[in-house]
């Protein structure tokens, strides 16, 4: 058994590696757009892309530092910011709108509530919550490790805006800039992040 294992290993050792073949970006480009012939029209800009999707796209997410930060500045341009400067909300409605992954898909077609984040599809945030993703950094803690601070609080503002701002083709989604939450969910989604009361800096 041992013998012919080792001899498998063997000859898949000796196989060549098959050949590469060089992706035609136009006709992988088709064959998307022809994948979604019943997108809502908005849709169509997304299949597209935007400058800076198809920079990031064409650096494979790793922009050359001039590109980088002419990325940095264009996203830094869409940030809204509250008209009276306060960026926090309300964490507990930050809370569900972390848990809710609501919105953009086939099905949330027309929109029958209001978009939600997702933000525990990437993050881990409060102890409460053991299902997370691993895709972003763990959350946890995040307002106290930061001392609550208003710079860090405006800075977490921005991060939730447009996440390119701070980190050039980044892949967390633009929450504000691509209009997938509002000013006030995005103030609730940092009061979750930065509130000392929030979970997420009690670890409760
Ligand atoms: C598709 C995955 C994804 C989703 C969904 C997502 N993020 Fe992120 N997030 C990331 C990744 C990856 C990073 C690290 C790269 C970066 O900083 O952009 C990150 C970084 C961050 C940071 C900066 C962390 C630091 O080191 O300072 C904050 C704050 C943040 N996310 C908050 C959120 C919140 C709040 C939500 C929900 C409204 C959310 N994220 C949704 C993937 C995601």
């Amino acid at each position: 058994m041992r013998i012919t294992i080792a001899i498998l290993a063997l000859s898949f050792a000796a196989m060549p590696a098959p050949a590469q073949k060089k992706v035609d970006p136009a006709r992988a480009d088709t064959a998307i757009k022809a994948a979604f012939p019943t997108a809502p029209a908005d849709w169509a800009s997304r299949l597209t892309g935007d400058e800076t999707m198809q920079q990031c796209s064409a650096s494979h997410n790793n922009p050359a530092k001039d590109v980088a930060a002419a990325i940095q500045k264009r996203e830094q341009g869409t940030i809204v910011y509250p008209p009276d400067n306060n960026f926090m909300g309300d964490w507990q409605k930050g809370e569900r709108l972390a848990q809710s992954g609501y919105g953009l898909r086939f099905t949330d077609y027309p929109p029958r509530q209001a978009n939600g984040g997702n933000c525990y599809a990437c993050h881990q945030l409060t102890k409460n919550e053991v299902s997370y993703g691993t895709l972003g950094p763990s959350l946890s803690e995040y307002g106290k490790l930061r001392d609550f601070k208003p710079e860090a609080v405006k800075a977490a503002y921005e991060k939730l805006y447009n996440s390119h701002m701070a980190f050039p083709c980044s892949t967390m989604p633009r929450f504000g800039a691509n209009k997938i939450l509002t000013i006030e969910q995005i103030k609730d989604a940092v009061a979750l992040l930065m509130s000392p009361e929030s979970p997420v800096n009690t670890g409760k």
